[in-house]
């Protein structure tokens, strides 16, 4: 085409379910989180935490060996993306382990010449979750928002909280609720536009 090279390339957005378990709502709604994603013209990309094992954080261990491959390999993915999604379970009212683990990993890896978690801070995240109860894992998601700041990593206000997921989806396997689209589309959009504005920055 005579005008490649001259449009940027399209965004990469990384999504990154917070649970491996077989059957999960959360890895279910993270291909649906895809699919919007590519339909608004970004490039998804789906991980499972499952390809990056990871001890639970130990600073003897860091200390002795450095930080784990897996979290290393886990970091350069997200610096491939221009914005990453959490879709993630709700346990008792908070994020899961796994998740706040590999958290807690990435922020501790450092790139050359960067200060530690740097590569967390320089693209936009946004929250997604889903859960079989009422409130969809909306608890989880304020306090993964506040573990975030935490971190200083920008996260966008559009959120998406899948209340009774079994029920969430048509034949299609597309969200059911107009209410939920409205969402997701929201979220997909804000994402869109604040890692293109973050990507100049680099
Ligand atoms: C849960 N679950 C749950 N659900 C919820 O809406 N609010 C909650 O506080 C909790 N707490 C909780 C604690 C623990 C220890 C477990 C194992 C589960 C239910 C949970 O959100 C549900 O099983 C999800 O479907 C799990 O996510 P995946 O694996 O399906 O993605």
């Amino acid at each position: 085409a005579p005008l490649s090279g001259r449009w940027p390339a399209s965004l990469k957005i990384l999504v990154v379910p917070g649970s491996i378990r077989g059957g999960s709502r959360n890895v279910r709604l993270a291909a649906t989180v895809a699919a919007a994603f590519a339909e608004a013209g970004a490039e998804a990309t789906r991980v499972s935490l499952a390809d990056f094992p990871l001890p639970i954080y130990d600073a003897d261990l860091e200390a002795g060996s450095g930080v784990p491959e897996p979290a290393v390999d886990l970091a350069r993915m997200i610096g491939v993306h221009h914005g990453v999604v959490l879709v993630s379970p709700e346990y008792n009212s908070a994020p899961p382990p796994l998740l706040k683990n590999a958290i807690d990993w990435l922020t501790r890896v450092r790139g050359r010449d960067e200060a530690p978690g740097e590569v967390l801070r320089g693209r936009p995240f946004a929250l997604a979750s889903a859960s079989n109860g009422r409130f969809g894992g909306a608890r989880s998601l304020m306090m993964l928002r506040l573990i975030l700041a935490g971190c200083r990593i920008t996260v966008i206000p559009d959120q998406l909280a899948l209340s009774f997921a079994d029920d969430g989806y048509d034949d299609m396997d597309r969200l059911r609720l107009e209410s939920d689209n409205d969402m997701l589309r929201a979220m997909v959009a804000r994402l869109i536009d604040v890692a293109g504005q973050m990507r100049h920055h680099d």
